[in-house]
């Protein structure tokens, strides 16, 4: 028809009907199928909530041993897949690099080309994506670091080999300590989903014109790049650590995110969707306390940050925009915390929110979604005549 609803940036356009993620922004409630992030955060295991979002129940014990071991299988990626890694410059953006790879993971595995895939056929290609992905994203480490590459062991689960990959060595059995295995579990698990946002309505958009799962992923892995989505978590530390070495006055820079002629932006405050809080940022909030303290690590910038928002929630401007912080806040003091260097946020970002996309593509393509094709109302020029080059 020639109605055409106009909503820029999809303020208030529902897309899609969802059973996955329930997000209520006015009270700060944030639940996957039904179960509340602070107690998934609290009680469950990052495999765990990837199965209830992906599968939509939370798996009995044989079926997440099943899982498990069906990931453990999965998680060698092709050797011709370390030829990317010598041609990248070694300090070539993260993110860049892993959109890359996930794409080109189509050319290994083409059976995710083929078009109407079985069940089976489609599950395959879920469980490979899963298990490759913590592969190349420890690789993607190592390469920056010019360490090489750690091979993935069955015998772990998926947060600890991929831990070990990332921080382990070749030559001998390193321990990881629980501390930062919980840590990396909570993590992951605040960030698995969060219904139609840019990156995930990329998949989902992608995913419709019947493009093959690693496609539709990469494109979100671009999508989560930018600095207003998941590439915040990387611009909140080189904001503190700029306000840091600017003498740590935080009124100064409170004052230029208000100041409308100056870009800056207060980053890891602000949502889309949230307008009272977020809950992911209070339980990270004080996973980021209870971290620092267990590994014994005393970061200057964690009281630059707390200083930020407490001067920030007192000051109309933040106050009457309803601007409060949101996850990208505090995770990257735990991510600084845990020896990750800054570039590598926002891979993780993306290491986490791997279920949500992979759960919300099969969501699409389950409930036959048609191709996601948005209008617009057209403001250019009407009924030109084409002037030869010598007379324009
Ligand atoms: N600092 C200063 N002013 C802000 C900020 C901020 N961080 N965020 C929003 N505003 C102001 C904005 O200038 C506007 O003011 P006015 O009404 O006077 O023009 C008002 O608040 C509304 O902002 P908006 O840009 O229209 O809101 P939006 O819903 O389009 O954008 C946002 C949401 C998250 C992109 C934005 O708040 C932002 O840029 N925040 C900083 C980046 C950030 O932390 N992003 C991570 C988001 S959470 C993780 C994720 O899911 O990706």
């Amino acid at each position: 028809s020639g109605y055409v609803t106009l909503d820029i940036g999809y303020k208030n356009t529902g897309a899609t009907k969802s059973a996955i993620t329930f997000l209520d922004g006015e009270k700060g409630i944030l639940k996957y199928r039904g179960y509340s992030i602070e107690e998934l955060a609290e009680k469950s295991t990052f495999i765990e909530v990837a199965y209830l979002l992906i599968y939509g129940e939370l798996p009995t014990a044989d079926q997440l041993k099943d899982f498990q071991y069906q990931l453990s299988r999965h998680t060698l990626v092709h050797e011709d897949m370390k030829k990317f890694f010598d041609g990248f410059p070694q300090r070539s953006h993260p993110m860049g690099q892993l959109s890359s790879l996930v794409c080109a993971m189509s050319a290994f595995y083409p059976d995710s080309l083929k078009s109407n895939q079985t069940a089976e056929e489609v599950n395959l290609s879920i469980v490979k994506m899963l298990a490759k992905m913590s592969t190349l994203v420890s690789w993607i480490y190592k390469k920056s670091l010019g360490h090489p590459y750690i091979y993935p062991q069955n015998k772990f689960d998926y947060v600890t080999n991929y831990l070990h990959m990332t921080f382990g060595q070749r030559t001998e059995q390193v321990e990881i300590d629980p501390v930062i295995v919980s840590a990396m579990n909570k993590l992951l698990i605040l960030h698995a989903d969060h219904e139609q946002n840019c990156s995930t309505s990329t998949v989902r958009i992608v995913g419709s014109s019947d493009s093959n799962i690693y496609a539709s992923i990469s494109a979100g892995i671009s999508a989560l790049w930018g600095p207003l989505h998941g590439g915040a978590n990387q611009a909140v530390i080189e904001m503190l650590e700029k306000i840091q070495e600017d003498g740590g006055d935080t009124d100064k820079w409170i004052a230029k995110a208000k100041d409308k002629n100056d870009p800056f932006r207060l980053m890891g405050f602000g949502h889309r969707v949230y307008k009272n809080f977020d809950p992911r940022a209070k339980i990270i909030k004080k996973a980021c306390d209870e971290i620092l303290e267990k590994l014994g690590v005393n970061d200057e910038v964690l009281e630059i940050a707390k200083k930020l928002e407490e001067v920030a929630l007192k000051d109309p401007y933040f106050v009457e925009r309803k601007l409060y912080p949101n996850v990208d806040f505090y995770s990257g003091i735990i991510y600084r915390a845990l020896g990750f260097p800054t570039d590598m946020f926002t891979v993780l970002f993306a290491l986490g929110r791997l279920p949500g996309w992979i759960a919300q593509w099969k969501e699409m393509k389950e409930n036959k979604e048609p191709i996601g094709r948005p209008r617009q109302i057209y403001v250019g020029e009407t009924d030109r005549s084409y002037v030869e080059l010598d007379k324009r």
